[in-house]
């Protein structure tokens, strides 16, 4: 954890409101998943999309990790693809799991060297005639879904991703008649998921249609692996997960009669925790009925969950840590009322005008997911090391540079 006086100091030298990461953090997640899964061949895929920062991404990218596990990336568009490539990760350790892209998309990241994980039938089809002893993934729909939002169950029959699992065996007659390989199946049912059971009983699900591909050498579950977001959410058990990820792997493997690898696909547990959105209190407003709102210099425009999902994000006064507890709403700076870091009203230290609030959990899906909306800039990104040194890994824009693009 980041101590207060290391918080004071960037809101001082960088101004707020600015992301903060954790970088000692970031590395541990990593470990801890990386030894959690005792399977190997493993590949940990980044999955990019949930922070993109360069320098996060080198981070990760520069993690020596155990013997037998490898970091790639799992990128859904070419500009992650490239990304990916400029942070140093191989072209054999990028899967491209694009979801309805055009045909010239894939054929552009094919071309870079990078397995794409196909997601419609009609894609397979074009891709294997043009592309004939080509090697590809699958993703499947396996009709299980998982998550903390409806917006973010990635499998079932209200999803719009993979090929569903009963049309499993078209997709390899395909393959077949362009003598195309089908060398990786995968599927990612979902984010934010705390309950392994649900993580393993899709894998089961997997496992049924997986032996349809005959040519197999990596299966790929996804990401979705969550993170505690409010005190009263329990944090996953990861190391129970990851031995029995790894029983169920050597089961399929032993009756498959090939070893292959496994792939793991996690964003959120890489990065939410070690990231955090700094702000100031503008104004406290006390309304007659009693409700107290406190505005800060940031909004959904800067990090979206709240709004978007209804997310608790966990909020910290460390300017007055041992203030009395008061009942309060901090609410951000846009036109919009929906502009809410805390959807409900919640108990924090009094909140005064100028104190500076932590808002947890803000490394995943944050920064990434900002917008420009209201013509307010992005915040800058700051990098905490071990030794407490600080960082700017990205810089704040400028309300000029905003105005003169507009
Ligand atoms: C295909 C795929 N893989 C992995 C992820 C990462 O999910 P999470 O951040 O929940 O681990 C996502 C997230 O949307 C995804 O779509």
């Amino acid at each position: 954890m980041i101590n207060t006086e290391i918080f004071q100091l960037i809101a001082k030298k960088f101004k707020t409101p600015a992301y903060v990461y954790e970088q000692e953090l970031l590395k541990t997640q990593l470990l801890t998943l990386a030894n959690a899964i005792l399977w190997r061949p493993l590949t940990i895929l980044y999955a990019i999309k949930a922070n993109s920062n360069f320098r996060l991404v080198r981070t990760l990218v520069n993690q020596r990790l155990p013997k037998g596990v490898i970091l790639g990336v799992d990128a859904v568009s070419p500009g992650e693809v490239d990304l990916a490539l400029r942070a140093g990760v191989s072209n054999q350790n990028i899967i491209f799991t694009g979801n309805n892209v055009s045909n010239e998309e894939i054929d552009t990241v094919y071309k870079k060297g990078v397995m794409v994980n196909i997601d419609a039938l009609s894609h397979l089809e074009k891709f294997c005639r043009k592309h004939s002893n080509g090697r590809i993934c699958i993703r499947i729909n396996p009709n299980v879904g998982a998550g903390h939002h409806d917006h973010c169950i990635t499998g079932g029959p209200d999803s719009k991703f993979g090929i569903w699992y009963s049309q499993a065996q078209l997709a390899q007659n395909i393959a077949d008649k362009y003598n195309v390989h089908i060398v990786g199946v995968h599927q990612h049912i979902g984010s934010q998921i705390l309950d392994p059971d649900k993580f393993l009983y899709a894998m089961d699900v997997l496992f049924e249609i997986a032996p349809i591909f005959w040519d197999l050498s990596f299966v790929d579950f996804g990401g979705g692996f969550g993170v505690p977001y409010s005190p009263e959410e329990k944090p996953l058990d990861i190391q129970s997960l990851g031995a029995a990820m790894s029983l169920i792997f050597t089961n399929f493997c032993d009756k498959y009669d090939r070893k292959l690898k496994m792939v793991i696909e996690p964003g959120r547990y890489l990065t939410a925790q070690a990231g955090y959105l700094l702000v100031k209190v503008t104004t406290v407003k006390h309304n007659p009925d009693g409700k107290i709102f406190v505005g800060v210099n940031s909004g959904f425009n800067h990090l979206d969950r709240p709004a978007r999902y209804g997310s608790y994000h966990h909020i910290v006064n460390i300017s007055n840590p041992n203030g009395p507890k008061r009942k309060v709403r901090i609410v951000g700076n846009l036109c919009e009322s929906g502009d809410k870091f805390t959807p409900e009203e919640r108990k924090i230290a009094e909140p005064r005008e100028g104190d500076l609030l932590i808002i947890e959990n803000a490394g995943a899906y944050g920064y990434c997911m900002s917008s420009n909306y209201n013509l307010r800039p992005r915040p800058p990104e700051i990098m905490v090391t071990k030794r407490g040194s600080v960082c700017e890994i990205r810089k704040r824009q400028t309300t000029e540079e905003l105005v003169a693009s507009a």
